[in-house]
């Protein structure tokens, strides 16, 4: 029996699958390389020992993800693949409804056809937006500022929805943000084009490829003015994963959403000290105006993730920025796609 990772090649599915690997599971990817490298699944293979199943696949070829079930015995599916970046779905909003919506609906069907009833699905702490009140927990409200945002809102509603009625039970990640690298340099972010995430951009200009970082804004209501967020290292992300497997297979039912954090936040600033440090690099900056859409800070009440899944975070941020600089500076071409 075997875990089927949608989205397997992509920046978490790829660390989780290792992880699964190693935790004893058989493991099959698919993806269809939307925004992923063949040579993440290379990556993994080297890692897992060659013990690795891929399907090159699209999720919304409804025959295609048929002929996975059929063809390989699944027991349980872990949904990564899905677009994620905010601003192009802004622009783009009906392709992120189609992909985001329909890969999920194609995989339930799938599942309930023949028999799959546990799933770990790849939420985001963007469905919190700006928290009233920090550590944000589970059952603070939800709403979501762009179509992205919506889709993950959509998603988890779908499958709670499903879960009620029918023989499926699941837990939806709810990611604060992922950044670091797997330890042996092999396994990283790859983001395509221009990337928008902090690290990623943070890591170019201590490689050199990019002169300075814009800092988006230092008069939030925060310590030093900074955007504050939950950095989270992907190797625990990836565990939280593995850790969700095992709470269904202990025979937990529904539907339940959990934060995947460490609890505490990093500043912009800080997050720029700590790469410092990381890199041994000077990080130059300047203060520009803030990034619209952004909120000012959040980070994860962690309780329901400790008593429900057993989980919590193990690397702080210095592992963090360590780890994602040694995968930068050996891969600064990422996969080289
Ligand atoms: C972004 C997405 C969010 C997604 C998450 C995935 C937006 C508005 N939000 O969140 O939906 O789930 O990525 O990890 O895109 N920053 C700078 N300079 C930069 C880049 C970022 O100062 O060049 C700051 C931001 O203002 C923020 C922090 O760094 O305070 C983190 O930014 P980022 O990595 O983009 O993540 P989020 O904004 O939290």
């Amino acid at each position: 029996m075997a875990v089927l990772v949608t989205g397997g090649a992509g920046y978490i599915g790829s660390h989780t699958a290792v992880a699964l690997h190693d935790a004893g599971h058989e493991v099959v990817i698919v993806d269809n390389f939307a925004n992923s490298s063949p040579r993440a699944v290379d990556a993994v293979r080297a890692l897992t020992g060659g013990a690795l199943s891929f399907v090159e696949a699209d999720l919304l070829d409804e025959a295609a993800v048929r002929g996975i079930f059929e063809q390989h015995e699944i027991s349980e599916v872990v949904h990564f693949a899905a677009h994620k970046a905010v601003a192009e779905s802004v622009q783009e909003p009906s392709r992120y409804y189609r992909n985001n919506l329909g890969s999920l609906l194609g995989v339930l069907e799938a599942m309930l056809e023949h028999g799959v009833d546990k799933l770990v699905h790849s939420s985001s702490c963007t469905v919190y937006g700006q928290p009233a009140v920090l550590p944000v927990a589970e059952s603070a409200p939800v709403g979501a500022a762009s179509p992205y945002g919506w889709t993950k809102l959509m998603c988890e509603q779908i499958i709670t929805d499903v879960c009620a009625v029918r023989p499926l039970a699941a837990v939806m990640l709810r990611y604060f943000n992922p950044v670091g690298a797997h330890p042996s340099a092999t396994l990283g972010e790859d983001p395509n084009d221009i990337p928008n995430n902090l690290v990623p951009l943070v890591m170019q200009v201590a490689g050199g490829r990019r002169e300075r970082l814009a800092v988006f804004g230092d008069d939030y209501d925060t310590a030093d003015g900074s955007g504050v967020r939950d950095y989270v290292h992907v190797v625990d992300l990836a565990e939280a994963h593995v850790a969700a497997l095992e709470v269904l297979a202990a025979g937990h039912d529904g539907a339940a959403a959990v934060n995947v954090g460490t609890g505490s936040g990093s500043s912009v600033l800080e997050v720029i000290e700590a790469a410092r440090r990381a890199t041994g690099r000077p990080i130059p900056y300047e203060i520009v105006g803030r990034r619209p859409g952004d909120i000012a800070k959040t980070w994860a009440a962690t309780d329901l993730a400790r008593e429900f899944l057993g989980w919590q975070a193990k690397l702080d941020i210095d592992d963090m920025m360590r780890d994602h600089w040694r995968w930068h500076s050996q891969n600064p071409d990422g996969y080289g796609r």
